[in-house]
């Protein structure tokens, strides 16, 4: 079901029937691609690969198995075509999560496009899906393999590809399930990703997408109180970032985004022959310090839009906002809490 690199005929890994080429596999991971871990320069399509983020991306969270990435996983892999259809169909168009109790297709297989470190294929794999995990970055799949033994959590079922999402190596109509979550942005041309995604797809799968919607505290007192703590919070963030790129653009460096404006729905109304959309209430409270949370990565040049901010030029405008911060808001302002509640999760099932 893969296709092969070098000669582009359909093949099984390792190796190619047609012209040998013996996919390279370091550290389980499979070389689908030599492509450059990012490209942000020339005329063609352009790329952010978390090469150079890694562990910054999700900073000390990184072994976490979060319950919203959970809730996402068994939704997904509740779309799995499963083994044997059942006796009295479900009234819904797409079924619904408790066909979860069913067992999927030994073959079904999702795959998780841009996996990152594996904040969804992790607790999917848990579910026992067969899956095909696919980065650019190599880093980034190591980090999803540490996430996966913290947790004691085989990836004997899990396929590790590095992959250009540009160039899926997978053949046509091959898979039940695509995710792509937080990439589409990171790419100068995400309509060739999705005409990519729509090609891998069976007839029948379904491209799965999820969206924040911001979440309700059904305790409207806790709410109000929660919403004025967190507004030092918000206020900080947006004068920090505000101020790092203030420092920055004046010397010619600006932040580098790709298709943060992108409307994925529209190229993917016209694509797919169905849409269905599930909101996911969850009123989840969750707390973080400005330090481990925004000012981890942004100190650490861990967002993407700092992908080509030199590293000598980083160093002066944080330094000189920390200190310009210290002043203003106190020695410990990086102790300032977020405590909201975590966004509700749309979750949109495109049907080829
Ligand atoms: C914001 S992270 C999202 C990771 C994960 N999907 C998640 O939701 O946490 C974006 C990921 O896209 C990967 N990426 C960027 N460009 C890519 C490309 N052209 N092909 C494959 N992966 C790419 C990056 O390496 C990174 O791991």
């Amino acid at each position: 079901m893969f296709i092969c690199p070098k000669c582009k005929s359909l093949m099984t890994i390792p190796a190619c029937g047609h012209c040998g080429h013996i996919i390279p596999s370091p550290d389980h991971i499979w070389q689908f691609t030599d492509a450059p871990d990012m490209v942000v320069d020339g005329d063609g399509d352009k790329y952010i690969g978390y090469e150079h983020i890694g562990e910054n991306y999700s900073g000390r969270l990184k072994n976490l198995l979060g319950e919203r990435d959970i809730v996402f996983a068994n939704e997904v892999s509740s779309l799995l075509p499963s083994a044997e259809p059942s006796s009295s169909p479900s009234a819904e168009p797409f079924g619904s999560s408790a066909s979860l109790k069913t067992e999927p297709q030994k073959s079904a297989v999702i795959l998780d496009l841009a996996c990152g470190d594996g904040c969804f294929t992790v607790p999917c794999a848990r579910n026992g899906s067969k899956l095909i995990a696919g980065d650019i970055s190599n880093t980034m799949l190591r980090l999803l393999q540490e996430k996966a033994a913290h947790n004691h959590i085989s990836l004997e079922n899990v396929t590790l590809c590095r992959m250009n999402a540009l160039e899926i190596p997978l053949a046509d109509e091959s898979v039940d399930i695509v995710v792509a979550n937080s990439v589409l942005h990171l790419i100068s041309n995400p309509q060739k990703v999705l005409h990519e995604i729509y090609r891998c797809l069976k007839k029948g799968g379904c491209f799965v997408c999820q969206d924040d919607r911001p979440g309700k505290n059904p305790n409207e007192d806790a709410s109000r109180k929660r919403d004025a703590d967190t507004q030092k919070y918000d206020e900080l963030v947006n004068a920090f970032y505000s101020g790092y790129w203030q420092k920055l653009i004046p010397q010619g460096i600006l932040p580098k985004k790709y298709s943060w404006k992108f409307d994925r729905s529209q190229l993917c109304d016209s694509l797919f022959t169905e849409k269905e959309e599930r909101l996911i209430q969850r009123s989840v409270p969750f707390e973080v310090t400005l330090e481990d949370g925004f000012l981890h990565r942004i100190l650490r040049r861990g967002f993407s839009d700092q992908t080509c901010v030199p590293k000598e030029a980083h160093e002066k405008a944080v330094n000189e906002l920390l200190a310009e911060f210290r002043q203003k808001y106190g020695e410990d302002f990086g102790r300032t809490l977020f405590h909201g509640i975590e966004n509700d999760l749309l979750i949109t099932i495109y049907r080829k």
